[in-house]
């Protein structure tokens, strides 16, 4: 039996009449930007995610932007970020005119380590952007410790982290701003690229709509100089369609987690994710770590099971970051990890028996 990374035509399918209704309601009303559906969608979502404000905008790594381009990031400015993580984090850092800081993980739960941020600091680092990787949150009681510390604020990427907690407490909601990323693939995906900031202050969650939307929130009077960034309203119906059933997808996912945890943990080449006490881990992947990783990989490949590598170069040995020079020693967990990790197939809709074939796949793999 074939096993797909992920399935969002099964996914449509379960849900057809309530997209289809979404789509043709937006068609109706020609609400194509802004509009009913787009405030509806951020109101909504912000509740889900304990947020006061949510400011929906094109897609994740704009959010990124906004956020710190709201918070008045400057030249000479210094953001530290996590090396293990998608681009988006650290490129919107340098797009918003600061300079990139990377940090190692704490080689257990592939999250930005407290200790390495805590000695990255220095009098010009103005904030932090941890990562939630993978769905498991970062240690945000270490990082806001560190923040208070040292007066820096904090914008948590939850693009991969719809509905974690920490501590019980919603990640998106410990910093001064969180952002989204809707992509397909995520926890909760639009049909099309859509991406939001939610913050509790609303001087903050002003100065991003200002700024996404041309830099005025009122027709045709600019009080900066802003950029196009809108959620529309079709993606926003869609979400607004898909947002009910995100806490059961997420219980789903958490499951079958489970299924692979039971599965794989036996297995002595193989380290399954590790999620730290206190941690939410919603599973938006699950990322194992094998030593011969590509063998591994190709051997699942060869019986029809997908695998991904979440991902292949961590961020400062791309050649985006030629520029800094840096040496793999300086980021051992990240740079080991780059080698060893594979993602197994995950979604909400995964059945035990495609999980069987996996883990069987797996176990097979001499
Ligand atoms: C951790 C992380 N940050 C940012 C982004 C950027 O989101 P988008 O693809 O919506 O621009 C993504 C998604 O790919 C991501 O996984």
């Amino acid at each position: 039996m074939a096993v797909p990374y992920a399935d969002l035509q099964l996914q449509y399918q379960t849900i057809k009449g309530a997209i289809d209704d979404a789509i043709a309601a937006v068609i109706r009303d020609s609400a194509f930007i802004r509009g009913g559906y787009v405030d509806r969608f951020e109101r909504d979502f912000a509740s889900a995610v304990s947020a006061r404000h949510c400011v929906s905008c094109a897609n994740g790594t704009d959010a990124l932007y906004l956020a710190m381009t709201a918070l008045k990031v400057r030249p000479g400015d210094e953001v530290i970020t996590t090396a293990h993580s998608w681009i988006s984090t650290a490129a919107m850092i340098t797009h918003a005119g600061a300079t990139v800081k990377f940090c190692d993980t704490d080689g257990v739960t592939f999250t930005i380590d407290p200790a390495a941020v805590e000695a990255a600091i220095t009098p010009r680092t103005v904030g932090i952007i941890p990562v939630h990787l993978y769905g498991q949150p970062a240690d945000m009681a270490a990082i806001m410790a560190i923040a208070e510390k040292h007066r820096l604020w904090v914008i948590e990427d939850c693009a991969q982290a719809h509905l974690a907690r920490f501590d019980g407490q919603p990640v998106g909601t410990f910093g001064v701003a969180a952002t989204y990323s809707f992509y397909p693939g995520k926890n909760l995906g639009a049909m099309g690229d859509a991406g939001a900031v939610v913050t509790k202050d609303p001087d903050i969650a002003e100065r991003i709509a200002t700024l996404a939307r041309h830099g005025g929130l009122v027709k045709h009077q600019h009080q900066i100089e802003g950029i196009n960034s809108r959620l529309d309203g079709l993606q926003a119906a869609i979400l607004s369609a898909k947002l009910p059933h995100l806490a059961g997808w997420t219980k789903a996912r958490q499951e079958a987690a489970k299924r692979y945890d039971s599965g794989l943990n036996q297995i002595e080449a193989i380290q399954i994710p590790h999620v730290s006490s206190g941690r939410d881990h919603v599973y938006h992947l699950y990322t194992i770590k094998h030593p011969q990783r590509d063998e591994l990989a190709a051997h699942l490949a060869a019986r029809g099971i997908q695998t991904a590598v979440n991902y292949p170069t961590a961020l400062p040995f791309l050649s985006a970051y030629n520029r800094f020079d840096h040496r793999p020693d300086e980021f051992p967990n990240a740079f080991q990890d780059q080698r060893r990790i594979l993602s197994l197939p995950m979604f909400a809709e995964i059945t035990p028996a495609q999980q069987h074939e996996v883990i069987e796949a797996i176990r097979s793999f001499q």
